[in-house]
Order: structure tokens, then sequence, then C-alpha cells
């Protein structure tokens, strides 16, 4: 990216969101951005924390989402910008100031999510909220109490996606950002909106049904298909993060800003020919402390990412970011900014170059006594290329900003908010049935402060202890037993949970599960499905290895699908679980009792799975051949009359006989020894 023509995009974030910087702060950040040789300032007008726009049509956007009143992350009281908005005189003449010195805006209007502050303002944008009482679903529409929000991180409010009248609403406000922005692009924001108000919200599912969206994120994406081609339509440029690709690719006449994750996805977008201005978390983050990135780091990074090899003609070019949930003035930001903003730049401007990096600080020390940088809080030199111990200073320092109770707190709370959405997104994946995933909700909400309050339904049998494991099966996907794992195996297993609520509606005629004491093993990786069958791996008293074969109820007895299955178990444990890889297999099941063969002909599926075990023992006494055959719960098993048992199938009806004369059906336990004929 060093090059001797001028890079295309040489920006600069500031987010006056979490805290306001007034007109004249930013008049100084830009001249002083000019003289490192920006040309684009992105402005964070609109979070969770502060709308700073003044819109005619929409008055309350700024002034009620403009104030918050109590100090936000880290700041000393009394010392900081929370409370204030621009008005549009006075982003006219911003905009004017930053033209006059050859910057470019984009404005940025956050979307869908970190919109507390727009909802605060209009809340009837926010979504509708179902829970299940009384046996059916209810649609609340004043559930959620939105406010600014005084605490930093991530947060589920977003506006709604499945109405109508709020997609006008949202043009609105692009209506009268464009009016008062004459530059090509517009930011549309797109990051860390997690769908928990989405995914309950009957107007948002509607959407989804109506468009065959596969799921939220799909939803999000033609959200911002549509605002995009909104602005498209009339002449400008929709730039978003890259977050906005975990729905699906995006046509290339928009531009995706990356910062974090989905490398694969910004790369395609590349491939495609779409645009990308490069703001990589590690190397683009101004508001972490110099001693994890400093100005000697952000000099000497490759100039070209990973995901951009190959397709660098799509690379706009860079941007320095500041948030500020812990920048709470003009010094603090300066201080953050300079010297890693001209490090970041200034070798975008097109000129001599490379150079080595004691000639660049030579030059940054030119800058720092520029008129531009008059009375702005540089850095100290000791951090532009920090020794350990200069680094390890200014981590002790930047630590003491995250330690009020505030921060901690918030921190807490976005851990469990990202959780859940985790474990919504498994409910989803997996095909729980709706009444009871509400419950499940409802029950993993409870735990979580920031949403303590909200209206919830009935809490179902057995919703608790679900919530529960769920919460440990996502942590054991991410960093414990499951982490790792193939993501068919662990979707195919997890899907257990929702075939025993199946289960459970069928038995009762209503929602609730009760195997807790089952699934604990699927939830850590002890228990697997692979096709037709579960493989429960465990030991013996000696510690030998062996496989229980589980067969669950949805199986069909197909033998290519069971020698499917069996291939696919040898190849998974030789790769995921060496021990289990030879281990023997074992059956305990009613479909390996003996009397079945007199009970169905020779070649019934039935007949051809028991063929394959040989039997080691027998339990005459047991009885949940009743609920597999029968359709009884384990209650009603005692007082089960056989001769008011139904007959309508060949096995039932065999069955039905064989009782009234006082057989036992009964189950065994075998070892597979033979091929599924
Ligand atoms: C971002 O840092 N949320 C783009
Ligand atoms: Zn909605």
């Amino acid at each position: 990216m060093r090059a001797e023509r001028a890079c295309p995009h040489r920006g600069f974030m500031l987010d006056v969101s979490r805290h306001f910087f007034p007109p004249e702060a930013v008049k100084r950040l830009l001249r002083a951005a000019a003289a490192c040789g920006a040309n684009r300032m992105h402005w964070h007008l609109t979070d969770d924390q502060g709308w700073r726009a003044d819109l005619a049509r929409y008055p309350r956007l700024a002034r009620t989402g403009g104030f918050r009143g109590g100090p936000a992350l880290g700041a000393a009281p009394g010392t900081e910008g929370n409370d204030g908005f621009y008005t549009r005189e006075e982003i006219r003449d911003i905009v004017a100031f930053a033209g006059d010195l050859g910057i470019e805006i984009i404005p940025e209007v956050d979307l869908p999510g970190h919109a507390s502050a727009l909802l605060a303002a209009y809340p009837e944008h926010g979504c509708r909220r179902r829970i299940w009482r009384d046996g059916r679903a209810e649609d609340l529409a004043d559930a959620y109490r939105y406010r600014v929000l005084t605490t930093g991180g991530i947060f589920p409010n977003l506006v709604c996606a499945g109405r109508d009248g709020t997609l006008r609403f949202l043009e609105g406000i692009l209506d009268e950002v464009m009016e008062l922005f004459p530059f090509s692009m517009i930011h549309l924001g797109g990051d860390e909106a997690i769908k928990q108000r989405w995914r309950r919200c009957p107007d948002c599912r509607k959407r989804m049904d109506e468009l065959g969206l596969a799921d939220e994120e799909a939803l999000q994406r033609w959200l911002i298909l549509r605002l995009g081609e909104y602005l498209l339509a009339h002449g400008r440029e929709p730039v978003v993060y890259n977050d906005a690709l975990n729905g699906g690719p995006l046509p290339k006449s928009f531009i995706v800003q990356h910062w974090l994750g989905n490398d694969r996805e910004t790369a395609e977008f590349l491939q495609s020919g779409g645009r990308v201005i490069c703001a990589d978390l590690e190397r683009c983050y101004f508001d972490y402390p110099h001693s994890s990135v400093d100005a000697f780091a952000v000099y000497s990074a490759p100039p070209v990412p990973e995901y951009a090899k190959g397709n660098e003609a799509g690379i706009l070019g860079w941007e320095g970011m500041l948030w500020t949930e812990r920048v709470t003035g003009l010094d603090r930001a300066a201080y953050l900014l300079f010297p890693r903003l001209p490090a970041l730049l200034a070798p975008l401007a097109g000129g001599p170059c490379p150079e080595s990096w004691e000639c660049f600080a030579e030059r940054l020390r030119d800058l720092r006594s520029d008129p531009a940088m008059a009375g702005l809080n540089w850095a100290p030199e000791r951090l532009w290329r920090a020794s350990e111990e200069d680094a390890a200073a200014d981590r002790a320092e930047d630590a003491l900003l995250h330690l009020s109770p505030d921060v901690l707190r918030a921190e807490s709370s976005e851990k469990g908010l990202l959780r859940l959405e985790q474990l919504e997104a498994l409910l989803s994946d997996i095909g729980m049935p709706e009444p009871f995933a509400l419950s499940v909700m409802d029950a993993a909400e409870a735990e979580i402060p920031f949403l303590r309050g909200l209206p919830a339904g009935d809490r179902l049998p057995g919703a608790d202890t679900m919530a529960d494991q769920l919460a440990v099966a996502v942590a054991q996907r991410e960093e414990g037993a499951w982490k790792d794992l193939p993501e068919e195996v662990w979707l195919d297993t997890m899907r257990a949970y929702s075939r025993f609520v199946g289960e459970y509606f069928d038995m009762y005629g209503t929602w609730g599960f009760d195997r807790g004491f089952w699934t604990v093993r699927q939830m850590n990786a002890l228990l697997f499905r692979l096709g037709a069958l579960e493989y429960e791996l465990r030991r013996r008293e000696d510690g030998a290895p062996f496989i229980d074969l589980h067969i669950p109820s949805d199986i069909r007895l197909e033998p290519a699908a069971l020698r499917d299955s069996l291939e696919r178990a040898r190849r998974f444990l030789a790769r995921w679980r060496k021990d289990w890889a030879d281990a023997p297999m074992e059956c305990e099941s009613w479909l390996l009792s003996p009397a079945l063969k007199d009970l169905l002909p020779a070649g019934a599926a039935i007949n051809r799975f028991r063929r394959a075990f040989r039997v080691t023992s027998i339990d005459p006494e047991a009885k949940d051949f009743l609920q597999w055959v029968f359709g009884l719960p384990q209650e009603e098993w005692e007082r089960a009359r056989p001769g008011e048992l139904p007959g309508d199938t060949t096995l039932r009806r065999n069955m039905r006989l064989a009782l009234t004369r006082g057989e036992k059906i009964g189950s065994a336990r075998g070892v597979l020894e033979a091929d599924f004929g």
C-alpha cells in the first residue's frame, strides 16, 4: 500500500456517541487529521449511548437520544461530554470546514443494532415480543423499555425489520442525512447486531417467512440491502461493517469496512469485485492503548492484509478508529490518535517511501510542531515504539480505566448477552418447537441482569434445565469438549433436545422436557449422533473403553443408513476419540428382545437389525416397548391392559396378542458382531 500514488481512502473514525465532542473539538481534530494526510472522516453519529445529529423530521432523535446524564465508562464525573448534539447548522458548518481541508465526511447511522438512543426517542420502531402463555402465543407491543445507555458493550436493542413503517422511518432518516452530507459515501453500520429481539418478534418472523429467509442474519442482510439500495438509487454509496456479510454476500456496489472476523467472506467480497476499507482491529483500533499497538507497529504492519492478497485493487485504503467509550474529551482523543494516525495514513498519501522508522519518526516530530497540532496532546515519544517496560506501565494505566464497577458490570453483561445469543441461535438451528423455545429463552434471559424484568410467559416444565444445559453446551462448543468437533455432528447431536420435546408433546399433549438426566452426555460431548445412530463413549470399571449404541426414536432401520452411520462413527472416532476407535459396541433395547423374532416376519427391519447383535443378557421385565410401540408414558406402564392397546400395525397386533397370552416382551443387551444385513 506504500505507493507513489495516493490511496483513495485515508480515513479516521470519530465516535461522538459514547462521548460528545463539541463542534470546535471536531474541527481541531479535522485540522490535525488533514495534516496527517487524511482525506475522509467517518463520523459515528449514532449508537446506544447517544444520537448526535439533529434531524428536522424526527426532532426527538437528538433531543431525547442525545442526552443520557450519568457518566460513561471509566470517566471522572463532571469532566466528560455525555450530552449534546449537532444542529443542522453546525453540521453544515463542519462539512464545509472539512471540505476546505480536502476531507470528505462519511456520516454513519448504525443499524440495525446499536440503536438504543434511537429507540429511546422512538420506541415504536422496536420489536414486539412473543411469549407463550396459557397454551398460546401472545405478542406484546410495549415489552421493552429503551433508554440511552450509560455503559458500553453490545446490546440487543435493534430496530424492527418486520414493519414497513419502520422502513419508511429509516429511509426518512437517510433522506435527511443525504441532505446534510453531500459526499458520496454513507455508512449504515451493521456491526454487532445480536438478534434476540428479532428472534421473538412476530413482525420480523413474518418478514422472514414471506421472503423465505433462512435466519435472522439473512434478515439483516435483507434490511441492509434494502437501505443500501435506497442510497444507491439516490446516487450514494453504502458502506457497512463486515459483520453485514454474516447473512450472505453483498453486491459489489456496496463498500465493506473490515474490522474483525469474516476474513473469508471479505476475501470473497473482494473477489467478486467489491471494494473494502481496512480497519483491522489489531492495527487500526486507536481506542486501545499504545501498549497494544504502538505507532511503530502501526507503521510497520504489512500493508496488505491476508484477506486482500490477490485482490489488492479492491482495497480503497485504511482507517484509524477512535471509539470513545473511555475517551472523555479532546485531550485523551489526541493522546490516542497521535502519532498513530499519521503512522497509519502518511504512508498512504503518496510521495517518497518506504522510509525507515527512524526517518519517519523525524517526520513525526516535525508534524508534532505543525500549527495544525497546536495544543493537541500527543503521546510521549517513549510510547511511539514502546520498550517492554514502558508498554507495561501503559497497560497498567489503561487497566485503571477498566476497573470502575460500571465497566465490570458492563463487561459481564456483554458476555451474558453473547452467550444468550449463541444459545438462542442453537435453539433455532436445532428446530426447537417455538412454544418451548420461548420458555427456554425466558429462563436464560432471567439469568442476565441487563434483561431482568422483561415480561415472560409460562415457564414450561424442564425449560430451566434445558436453558442451563444449553448454556453449558454452548460454552463447551466454544472452549470445551465440543471445541473443534465438526459442525454437523454438533447440530445433529444437539437435535436430541428438540426430539425429546417433540416426544414429550406426542406423549402428553403439552410442552415439556424430562430428559435432562439423559442430555448431560450430549452437552458434554460424550454422546454423538452420527447419521442413524447415537454413540455414547463409556468405560468399564477396569477402564476399558466401549460404546453404548443408542437408538433414537426417529430412526428408520434401513441397513444402508445403519451401515453408513457405522462407517461415519469409525471415521469420527479414529480422528477425534482415538481411545474408542476400535472399542466394542453394545446396545440395550427392546429392539434386541428375542421375543420379537416370532412377532414379526423374518425379513422385518427390526429382525434384520436384531440379527447384527449377539445377545448377552435378557431383561424380560423391561416395559419400555410400551412407550415406543404403543406411545404410552411411563406412568401408565403398570396399569396398561393388553386388551385395550391399539392394534393398527402388524407389530402392535402381534404384540397385543402375545401380551394377552401372558407372554413377556422385555428387552435385551447385545454386542454388535455382524454387519447390518
Ligand atoms: C466495531 O468496532 N463495532 C465496528
Ligand atoms: Zn421486529
